[in-house]
């Protein structure tokens, strides 16, 4: 069972300068149940399609300052070798998502939106980031997972893509599990309630009595009891 909204399959594309990073993420079991049930993941490399020499990529920022900014040259090359398109057309047809530390700050609304799409695209800045132009023009969207800055938006892609896969059905093994889940509908956007397994009691700590009732009802309002608790406390 899964969200109404929530389509079952999604090819991702990810620009990136580091494709080799994404190895071990393809190696995650519910990355690999995702694309066994259809979803695509695949990784494009920037580099490879720069028209510039020595494999060039960023250059340094005008008006002075530290790091190196992604060109925009470079990024259409890359977008329009992928699709074959003015990068300018393609946010009319697939979320094309830039990963920045200023961006709309992901959530699991952004994650559910993400989820209905057929496909998206997750641009990775590297260094400074972007020459805005790539963002003003060539995304749709801009998305920061917290307003704190990586050295590049590949952990943040890694990020949406694991948020965004185990909402797909046949991606987790229990697909229940993400739809009663922290800031889940089921929930009313409120964090989990507390769980607990074997043993029942561990140094004195013993597990709620209500969980071991037996008793559906009880244990259904005891968790929404402590759901609604958590999001008061935080
Ligand atoms: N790139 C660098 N920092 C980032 C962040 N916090 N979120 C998304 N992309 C980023």
């Amino acid at each position: 069972m899964r969200g109404t909204r929530g389509r079952a399959s999604v090819e991702i594309d990810i620009f990136t300068l580091f494709p080799e990073w994404f190895q071990w993420f393809y190696t995650q079991r519910h990355v690999r149940n995702a694309l066994a049930a259809g979803s695509r993941l695949e990784c494009v490399g920037i580099r490879e399609h720069t028209p510039l020499s020595g494999g060039q990529v960023d250059d340094t920022p005008f008006g002075g300052g530290a790091g190196m900014v992604l060109r925009v040259d470079v990024m259409e090359a890359a977008l329009r070798a992928r699709y074959g398109v003015d990068p300018m057309e393609l946010r009319d047809r697939r979320r094309v998502v830039a990963l920045t530390p200023g961006g709309r700050l992901l959530d699991d609304g952004y994650v559910s939106e993400l989820a209905a799409e057929d496909s998206l695209t997750l641009l990775c800045g590297r260094y400074e980031g972007f020459d805005e132009r790539i963002v003003e023009h060539f995304a749709s969207d801009t998305l920061s997972i917290g307003r704190y800055v990586l050295s590049g938006g590949e952990p943040a892609a890694m990020v949406v893509c694991d948020a965004v896969l185990r909402k797909l059905p046949g991606s987790l093994g229990d697909a229940h599990s993400a739809v009663e889940e922290s800031f889940s509908e089921a929930l009313e956007g409120n964090p989990e309630y507390p769980h607990y397994t074997r043993p029942a009691e561990y140094r004195g700590w013993r597990v709620p009595d209500v969980l071991l009732s037996g008793h559906h009802e009880r244990i259904e309002s005891w968790r929404r009891e402590r759901s609604r608790e958590r999001a008061q406390d935080r």
